[in-house]
């Protein structure tokens, strides 16, 4: 039994010295110097290149190195017989609260409005609105939206969420599956965190962001092929919008010629909304190691029909 970390697109050095850190019995390899493939049976992924699984015979545990697994799931050369596992971490946790919050809030007092005006030495006072006034909606209320929709609620929004399934959270008005259109009209301020499935990829398009009240705003940090992006342009264009602060796209790095990057409503970041940090999830990585040793059930286990 042996592991392999395969990250092409990541320096695996701070995996290697967090999972060696927590067990250093573990024959820990790196991609593509891995050795016999045979001998791999639990892999460690982020942005693999596509059909490389077929290359290992005797993988059992394949284990996201984020939240997300929708590129693994995508990849037809997963074995039937593997376990898929993500991470669910209080880190990965906290930093999406920490970034959705200050884009929040960076959208509320018009912070971008202010750096245009700086530009041009232009001194104008704008009217802020209040928090307790502002609705906003929070789409996925799993592991990270609901901590998200919390950490606003202890703001002092007015928040109300989305899931496939009903559920109930504190201080949050759910909203399920066929009750999208009554979630979007209450949300003046967007927030994507679902998984991308079959089901809700491109879920923000014209007619969904269009439901949203006019001047509302939209926050994506779930994945760039949630959005249609000419649709987005189109509703800032025509005004009905009033920006987006976008952490992920279709294309990543987002192309140089791409509009969102000179476009005047749209604030960007670079896919770093939440980064799972290599010792925080170091312990919940050996753990699956040693379940997977033990024949025991793993931790954060993935449901492939599901696709979340
Ligand atoms: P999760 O725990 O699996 O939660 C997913 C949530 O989405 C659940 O509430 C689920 O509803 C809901 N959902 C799924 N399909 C739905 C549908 N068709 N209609 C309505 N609701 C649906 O996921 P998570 O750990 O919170 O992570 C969410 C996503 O955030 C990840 O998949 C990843 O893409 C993204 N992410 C991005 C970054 C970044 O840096 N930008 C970092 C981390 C994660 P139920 O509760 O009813 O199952
Ligand atoms: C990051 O995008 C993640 O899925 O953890």
């Amino acid at each position: 039994m042996a592991f392999s970390l395969i990250c092409p697109t990541k320096d695996p050095t701070p995996w290697v010295t967090a999972i060696k850190a927590t067990n250093p019995d573990i024959d820990l390899r790196v991609w593509p110097e891995d050795g016999d493939k045979t001998d791999i049976t639990f892999a460690l992924v982020w942005a693999q290149p596509q059909g490389i699984f077929a290359q290992y015979p005797n993988l059992q545990v394949i284990a996201s190195m984020g939240a997300g697994v929708d590129n693994l799931l995508q990849d037809a050369s997963i074995p039937t017989q593997a376990t898929l596992v993500r991470m669910v971490d209080p880190r990965l946790v906290s930093q999406m609260g920490d970034y959705v919050l200050a884009a929040t809030l960076n959208h509320m007092r018009q912070f971008p409005t202010y750096a245009q005006q700086q530009q041009q030495h232009q001194w104008q006072p704008l009217q802020p609105r209040n928090i307790d006034e502002v609705t906003v909606g929070v789409m996925g209320l799993g592991q990270i939206g609901s901590a998200v929709a919390a950490r606003l609620v202890q703001t002092g929004f007015q928040v109300v969420g989305w899931s496939r399934r009903a559920k109930s959270t504190t201080n949050v008005q759910v909203f399920s599956g066929q009750q999208l259109t009554d979630f979007l009209a209450a949300s003046e301020i967007l927030i994507c965190l679902l998984p991308l499935t079959s089901e809700t990829q491109n879920i923000l398009n014209s007619d969904t962001l269009g439901q949203l009240p006019p001047g509302a705003y939209l926050i994506n940090v779930a994945r760039g092929n949630h959005l249609v992006e000419e649709d987005l342009l189109s509703l800032l264009n025509n005004n009905h919008l009033s920006g987006a602060c976008l952490d992920v796209f279709r294309q990543e790095p987002l192309p140089q010629e791409h509009p969102f990057w000179a476009h005047p409503k749209v604030t960007i970041t670079p896919h770093i909304a939440s980064l799972t940090d290599p010792v925080s999830v170091a312990p919940q990585i050996v753990e699956n190691y040693r379940r997977m040793q033990a024949g025991q059930p793993l931790l954060n286990q993935v449901n492939r029909q599901r696709g979340y």
